[in-house]
């Protein structure tokens, strides 16, 4: 709930879903569940007063998140890692191919489709699963989902199949620099293998470590998506999301501007 100037990240996050093409939507959740329910909620008395007083723009605006897709939640009961909350996902999913979307990585494509769409597209002629990855620092491998891209895929451009793939290695270990970050399209097989995943990396259940399984039986391909991501779980993401959605919203965009060149007059 943490907010990217004045709007939640998991709201930019159901809106990507949303203009994805998704219209059901289940929110795995700790102990927030509460606060998220009230914000995706209808408020009528709110809604009734801003209308009352003119304020157009607000009373669209909590109209749209109120409308924008059905959204469901349930808790993921211990922390146990990505894997686990994922499972948590298995009734309400069923046997059908869905998405995942991370809630500490927003990534904005303002001149194309969004990031998950994109993986949709990919999914659409594949009929496998697809994990959005795009290429980091090598010093940075060891945070993230790492694929190996197979031999073969050298020249298909931004889909490549996958070969292997690992959580977290250590930087001299890291089969490519190609990151996972935070966007899947799977098929549903993928929750019998987290049903028997044993633990992984930091002693939780991996996501990254199921799909790998998923690869002994199905194809899986990763997409090089279009976009910047912004990873609001680290501080100097955060900061950065913070300026640069600022930097495009009218109402601050000219004293926020005023102000970085002050700052960078002095530093
Ligand atoms: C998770 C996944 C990892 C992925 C990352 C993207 O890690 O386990 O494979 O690369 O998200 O943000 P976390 O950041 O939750 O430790």
């Amino acid at each position: 709930m943490l907010p990217i100037v004045d709007i939640p990240t998991v709201q930019y996050i159901i809106k990507e879903a949303v203009d994805s093409g998704i219209e059901e939507i289940l929110i795995i959740t700790n102990s927030n569940k509460h606060c998220m329910e009230n914000h995706f909620d209808r408020s009528y008395e709110l809604e009734e007063r801003l209308k009352a007083s003119g304020k157009t723009e607000e009373y669209e605006n909590i109209c749209d998140i109120a409308n924008m897709a059905n959204i469901y939640y349930v808790r993921q009961k211990e922390p146990k890692g990505l894997g686990h909350a994922i499972l948590c996902a298995k009734s309400f999913v069923g046997d059908q191919p869905f998405a995942v979307l991370l809630g500490d990585d927003i990534v904005v494509n303002e001149d194309g489709a969004p990031a998950l769409k994109q993986l949709i597209d990919v999914y659409n002629t594949c009929g496998a699963s697809v994990v959005g990855v795009q290429t980091v620092p090598h010093e940075m491998v060891c945070k993230y989902g790492i694929i190996d891209p197979h031999k073969s895929s050298k020249n298909t451009g931004r889909r490549v199949k996958v070969e292997d793939m690992v959580e977290k290695p250590p930087i001299d270990e890291a089969p490519s620099d190609m990151a996972i970050l935070g966007r899947y399209v799977l098929t549903p097989e993928i929750f019998e293998i987290l049903e028997n995943q044993e633990p992984g990396k930091g002693g939780e259940i991996q996501l990254t470590d199921a799909i790998k399984t998923l690869l002994i039986s199905q194809a899986v391909y990763a997409y090089d998506f279009e976009g910047i991501r912004y990873d609001v779980g680290d501080k100097f993401g955060f900061i950065k999301a913070t300026i640069d959605f600022a930097l495009k919203r009218d109402e601050v965009n000219e004293q926020l501007k005023n102000y970085i060149k002050e700052l960078a007059e002095k530093i």
